[in-house]
């Protein structure tokens, strides 16, 4: 099973001949969260244009490097940035790493993203819960349920023992293609659709993670507000969805190491 002439099992191979870990849980780490992956014991890391047949990321901000290593006992594989369909990748090398992930061992994605929000009552600074080829799966695999359950509630209670349950919502995450941002009328009809928080990856991954059978949590970080108004002065940029992202990695960085400590493997 290939992707852009290259297969999954290869660079699978290649990673399990050169790491010793055998992640249970793989952590994709958006704009400016990248940090969590330092915090891994035991590492072994790889730079993405090493590892055989890996994509390579473009964007700022993100890193581009795989690191395997131990957090709370549970070994993990982190994505220091991610492939997104703006760089101009097509969906089965954006989801690349998700299948590789899959067959290294992995059942459990963790997907975070810096998002900007639309929902009048989600507020920058806050967070918004994600609740939305035959080998790997079913050709039209069901989406409905793909954030599971238990990790929700879990991740809840987390945030009311630490204190920010105010700063942690659910909502519905809408992906775009980017690479611009949404123009007011753009802006206007998301809103209208019912959309909380937008983005420009995590779907596809999500996508693709279900379709394999693998247990799914998303964490959008909320960096922004969408401007929605055309009297609004205010406008977003990337520099400043990084800075906010920087500001709130640490309570991100303790949420996602705490939900990996407590959350069951099989
Ligand atoms: Cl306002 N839009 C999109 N598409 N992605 C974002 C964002 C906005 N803020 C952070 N990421």
């Amino acid at each position: 099973m290939c992707c852009h002439g290259y297969c999954y099992q290869k660079t699978a191979d290649w990673l399990m001949s050169h790491t010793k870990h055998r992640p249970q849980v793989a952590i994709i780490c958006g704009s400016g969260l990248g940090m969590l992956a330092d915090t891994l014991k035991c590492q072994d890391s790889f730079a993405y244009s090493d590892i055989p047949g890996f994509p390579q990321s473009t964007v700022q901000g993100h890193a581009g490097r795989l690191v395997f290593g131990e957090l709370k006992g549970k070994t993990c594989v982190c994505m220091q940035g991610r492939f997104h369909m703006y760089e101009g990748h097509s969906l089965c090398k954006t989801t690349f790493p998700v299948r590789v992930f899959k067959l290294l061992g992995v059942e459990t994605l963790i997907v975070t993203n810096a998002a900007g929000s639309l929902a009048d009552g989600l507020h920058r600074l806050t967070y918004s819960l994600l609740s939305v080829v035959y080998r790997f799966g079913p050709r039209f695999p069901a989406m409905s349920g793909c954030y599971d359950k238990g990790l929700r509630c879990l991740a809840m209670e987390i945030a009311k023992e630490h204190g920010v349950a105010s700063l942690m919502q659910e909502g519905v995450y809408a992906m775009v293609g980017g690479p611009n941002f949404e123009t007011i009328a753009e802006a206007r009809l998301l809103h209208r659709l019912g959309v909380d928080a937008v983005g420009m990856s995590t779907a596809p991954e999500v996508v693709v993670a279900t379709h394999c059978g693998l247990r799914v949590f998303g964490l959008s970080l909320i960096t922004n507000k969408v401007v929605k108004s055309y009297e609004d002065k205010d406008s977003v940029n990337h520099e400043g969805v990084l800075e906010v992202g920087r500001l709130r990695s640490q309570t991100v960085q303790q949420l996602v190491t705490e939900l990996v400590s407590r959350m069951e493997i099989n």
